[in-house]
């Protein structure tokens, strides 16, 4: 019974390379479509305002916001202009308490501003604003957004683990703004951004050569450098750079060559946000435990994997992260130990077989090469719809706990995506870490839209 759950589980999830062409050509699809009209496509293709990505030549003290990820972080950094040099830079991180998420309002962004206010109270002397200016932050807000300036725009719904109802709608520049008074503090947000955004300022700020930006980590998303000329639903002013940054939200993508089995179908029922990020729902770090522990609760009750006994706590959503399932499928000791341990420590399962814990790292590794295929179709498609094969290089900058320390998911990205290419074509493309660039990101881009930015020219 157990071996013919694991054959179907394996059919079910197969990602052939025939199948990931089809979902690389459907999200170019896709994005055509997104950046022909509102509400075009399933995929939003976020207009960012951005429209500069930086030259290297920002200066001046910048504050940065980060909340989306699995710890909400401040930071603040010293631009030195001409050399693309950070002079000094610090940052905080703190997690945010999970009944906070599903809260209120006022009390998320009062939670951030007061961690913002004893961040700047701790400024020390090697940082340096010019008397009489504002400081000034990055908000880096990574859910989806619609802009309607460089530092303002509404909620269009949480993602994640977040939900409160009464800020969708609401514009979180004005909401965080409200929450920064109420501290007593004088602070401008001067750009507001998703972290995609972010993450592919702070890679070309290194790497020239970056087009585009992918977040794998609680969440999963892209964003990347379009024509200003190639997005119909724009129709203000043509940018001087002829540039616009677009925000995919590929999360929310969805078409019918995803392979979707029924162990998704019951997670995206159960989930804050059922028939929403589907493709974030098969890739990233919020959700891969989870499925994990979906399969194993299955093979728990109907064949007997661990026993007689279905271990209770294997009943509760959430109660397999990702990162446990990442070290249980790391595990290269003989006899699984870290998996029979994890087993143990997490859910109360005095003792496994060695083919019981065979079956979970063999469950791990079809979960996991799954989502990274996916990602990787996804990444060929942003190639496919901007069209750079006449270029000699092209960066694509990824951040995000899951590509950083989940090595198998990471590599078997990058195997499936040359796959996908080619060893010719994928030599020209370098995807590489481009670690914590969304809070420099958001700083460089408080830079370029400073108030004061007039006054350094
Ligand atoms: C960080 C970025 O490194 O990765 C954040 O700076 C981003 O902006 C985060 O949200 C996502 O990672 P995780 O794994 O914490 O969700
Ligand atoms: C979710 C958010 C998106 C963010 C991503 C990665 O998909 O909707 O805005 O970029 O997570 O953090």
């Amino acid at each position: 019974r157990v071996a013919a759950l694991l054959k179907e589980l394996e059919e079910r999830c197969a990602t052939p390379v025939g199948k990931l062409r089809q979902v690389a050509d459907a999200m170019a699809v896709e994005m055509h479509a997104g950046l022909a009209s509102e509400g075009g496509s399933k995929l939003k293709m976020l207009i960012s305002y951005v429209n500069n990505l930086p030259t290297g030549e920002e200066t001046g003290l910048f504050y940065a916001l980060d909340l989306g990820g699995t710890n909400f972080r401040v930071l603040r950094v010293q631009l030195g202009g001409k050399e693309r040099r950070v002079l000094k830079q610090e940052f905080e991180e703190v997690s945010i308490p999970p009944l906070l998420m599903v809260g209120g309002s006022d009390e998320l962004f009062d939670f951030i501003a007061s961690a913002l206010a004893k961040f700047v109270a701790s400024e020390g002397e090697d940082f340096h604003l010019p008397v009489g200016r504002q400081r000034e932050i990055g908000f880096t807000f990574s859910f989806p957004v619609r802009q309607t300036s460089i530092a303002s725009g509404t909620l269009i719904k949480w993602t994640k683990g977040f939900n409160i109802d009464e800020t969708v709608g609401e514009d979180v520049v004005a909401e965080l703004t409200r929450a920064i008074e109420r501290q007593g503090l004088d602070m401008r947000v001067s750009a507001l951004i998703n972290d995609t955004v972010g993450t592919l300022a702070g890679g070309r700020y290194h790497d020239n050569d970056v087009v585009a930006a992918v977040i794998l980590g609680t969440g999963t998303n892209a964003a990347y450098v379009e024509r200003a000329h190639a997005i119909p639903k724009w129709h203000g002013l043509l940018p001087k750079s002829g540039e616009m940054v677009i925000n995919m939200e590929w999360g929310n993508f969805r078409s019918s060559h995803l392979p979707l089995t029924d162990y998704d179908q019951a997670l995206d029922n159960d989930s804050l946000n059922p028939s929403e990020q589907i493709f974030e729902k098969l890739i990233s770090g919020m959700y891969l435990g989870e499925i994990l522990r979906r399969v194993l609760l299955r093979l728990a009750k109907e064949a007997s994997l661990f026993g007689e006994n279905v271990p209770p706590k294997l009943e509760i959503p959430f109660m397999l992260r990702t990162p446990v399932m990442s070290a249980m499928h790391h595990d290269t000791s003989p006899d699984l130990k870290v998996v029979g341990a994890k087993l143990k420590d997490l859910l109360g399962i005095p003792s496994t077989s060695l083919k019981a814990r065979k079956v979970v790292v063999q469950i791990c590794d079809t979960v996991a090469r799954r989502g990274a295929r996916l990602a990787a179709a996804g990444v060929a498609g942003i190639l496919k719809k901007v069209g750079r094969e006449s270029v000699a290089r092209t960066v694509v900058a990824m951040d995000g706990g899951l590509y950083e320390h989940y090595t198998i998911f990471r590599e078997c990205l990058q195997a499936t995506f040359e796959e996908m290419l080619g060893a010719e074509a994928a030599a020209s493309v370098v995807i590489k870490l481009a670690n914590d660039g969304s809070g420099i990101g958001a700083a460089l881009l408080a830079a370029s839209h400073s108030q004061y930015r007039e006054l350094e020219q």
